[in-house]
């Protein structure tokens, strides 16, 4: 259970400690942030609100204990982080409990988030060993005028304190996405979870504590924005930051020094259906990418664009999946759950009115009970509805009728976002071609998008993003190339 057992430590009375110097400790605040279940809109959990001055001495511990993790051998970085993912997995009970009271995650899809990362903290541990293990050896002769008298060793070096900013829909999983490359990089990290899903994330790195990491190579602060939140992203003691988020991210890219950044935004991720697209297959992807998680995903598809010919066809289709899709508590892992809180449920009540009053058709009737939406498709949008250009993050879903392939990859590109995008035909020349056309970081076909295997790389283009991720990115960027240059007095040939 949360909080007990061996993450006892984690949980004073009824307030939930930060993590610190190795340690778990209670700010010198003495106040605490209230996080509120979607479902019961009760305070399920309460954290520290955690001072500036805290922020200042855990900043100070992760530059220290950096130089002297810099200089631990990749093998044994390796060995702590599978030994933390080894017990991250152990524990997916308890984390999955938090992450089904805090931000409604249908309980199934909360172990599977556990897991997930667990899997991910291995295989960034064997691929920072692989890629971190080589560099690059150069000899100057290859650029006209050069004798070979200079020979170039690349090597990766890390940058130092990352500060991780994960969303609520994934503190684990995108929290981790950001430590493991960190860590096996060489660097020291402070994370500073989303404030819903702060107590999962606790839990987590309390796996990372048991692990058997430095004291002050991880830390994790928790509090409200408006006291930590750009004292975070302003501080000099940061090296790089990653961040996943709303549109938050750009007054941070606006407001963060010369570092760099890696920000994932957000999207409009359409969904092109053609003629000749097989429509049972699309229609199993709308609900899979538009309704898992309750649209709260940055890689849901948010808008079907279909070819007029068979829009009516797909509407039932999706319309009949739709019925069959069950609505209620995460802990009875029902496919859609309240949003995470009642500012997103009138947000996209919002959306929904403004597509009502310029005459949408709603092939569902529109229910809300507090957080909880029931899902909804809403067919012949038009481009003047905000819901057509606008991202509710709920389970609501969009479908525009067009007439050309043209004018879907037009809609998809007059958006700001440009994460990700899907197209389904039969045709894979039509596909490619369509997929080029995209100004989206990745297009699926006929698959929705999704970010995950978490090896592959991911990027969003425009508003949705700076920088690419994926194990293997994220490792990339949080390091730095260096170069140690040897001069040699004569030119030298190796002989054959
Ligand atoms: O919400 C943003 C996530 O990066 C989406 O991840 O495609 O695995 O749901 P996912």
């Amino acid at each position: 259970m949360a909080g007990t057992g061996v993450f006892a430590d984690v949980l004073e009375g009824d307030v939930y400690k930060y993590y610190a110097d190795g340690e778990w400790k209670k700010s010198s605040s003495g106040k605490s942030v209230a996080i509120i279940n979607p479902m019961t809109r009760k305070t399920q959990y309460k954290v520290q609100a955690c001072t500036q001055e805290e922020v200042n001495k855990v900043m100070e511990s992760a530059k220290t204990a950096q130089k002297s993790w810099a200089k631990t051998p990749l093998w044994k970085r390796a060995e702590l982080l599978h030994k933390a993912a080894a017990i991250l997995k152990e524990h997916k009970a308890p984390i999955a409990e938090c992450l089904v009271k805090e931000i409604a995650k249908p309980a199934k899809d909360a172990v599977t988030e556990v897991v997930r990362s667990g899997d991910l903290v291995s295989y960034t541990a064997e691929e920072g060993v692989r890629i971190l293990g080589e560099g690059k050896f150069l000899v100057s002769d290859s650029f006209p005028g050069n004798q070979r008298t200079k020979y170039c060793l690349t090597s990766k070096i890390p940058l130092g304190v990352i500060l991780a900013i994960p969303p609520f829909n994934y503190p684990v999983n995108l929290a981790v996405s950001k430590i493991a490359p960190a860590l096996i990089a060489g660097n020291s990290l402070v994370l500073k979870p989303p404030t819903q899903g702060a107590v999962s994330a606790l839990h987590m790195v309390h796996c990372f504590h048991l692990a058997g990491f430095p004291k002050g190579l991880i830390s994790c602060v928790t509090g409200k924005g408006s006291e930590i939140g750009d004292f975070l992203t302003m501080h000099p003691g940061v090296n790089c930051i990653s961040f996943t988020g709303g549109d938050t991210g750009i007054a941070i890219s606006k407001k963060a020094g010369m570092i760099p950044l890696q920000m994932e935004l957000g999207g409009k991720d359409a969904c092109i259906v053609l003629e000749d697209a097989d429509l049972d297959l699309v229609a199993a992807n709308i609900i899979k990418g538009g309704f898992s998680y309750s649209g709260q995903r940055c890689t849901a598809v948010k808008v079907v664009l279909v070819m007029e010919s068979v829009a009516d066809l797909l509407v039932e289709k999706v319309k009949a999946k739709v019925a069959k899709l069950t609505v209620g508590a995460p802990e009875d892992d029902c496919d859609i759950t309240p949003v995470v809180s009642e500012s997103s449920a009138n947000f996209i009540e919002g959306l929904v009115k403004d597509a009502k009053e310029k005459g949408a058709t709603f092939c569902q009737e529109y229910k809300r009970d507090g957080n909880l939406i029931w899902p909804l498709l809403l067919d012949n949008v038009r481009p003047d509805m905000r819901i057509a250009w606008e991202e509710p993050f709920g389970p609501v879903l969009p479908v525009i009728r067009i007439n050309s392939a043209e004018e879907g990859i037009h809609h998809c590109n007059a958006s700001n976002f440009g994460l990700q995008g899907c197209v389904f035909t039969k045709d894979v020349n039509k596909a490619i071609l369509i997929s080029d056309a995209m100004e989206t970081g990745t297009v699926q076909i006929n698959s929705a998008p999704a970010r995950g295997p978490d090896h592959f790389p991911f990027q969003g283009l425009k508003d949705s993003g700076i920088g690419s991720q994926g194990v293997t990115n994220s490792i990339n960027m949080m390091t730095k190339i260096k170069t140690t240059v040897i001069n040699l007095p004569t030119p030298s040939y190796t002989m054959g």
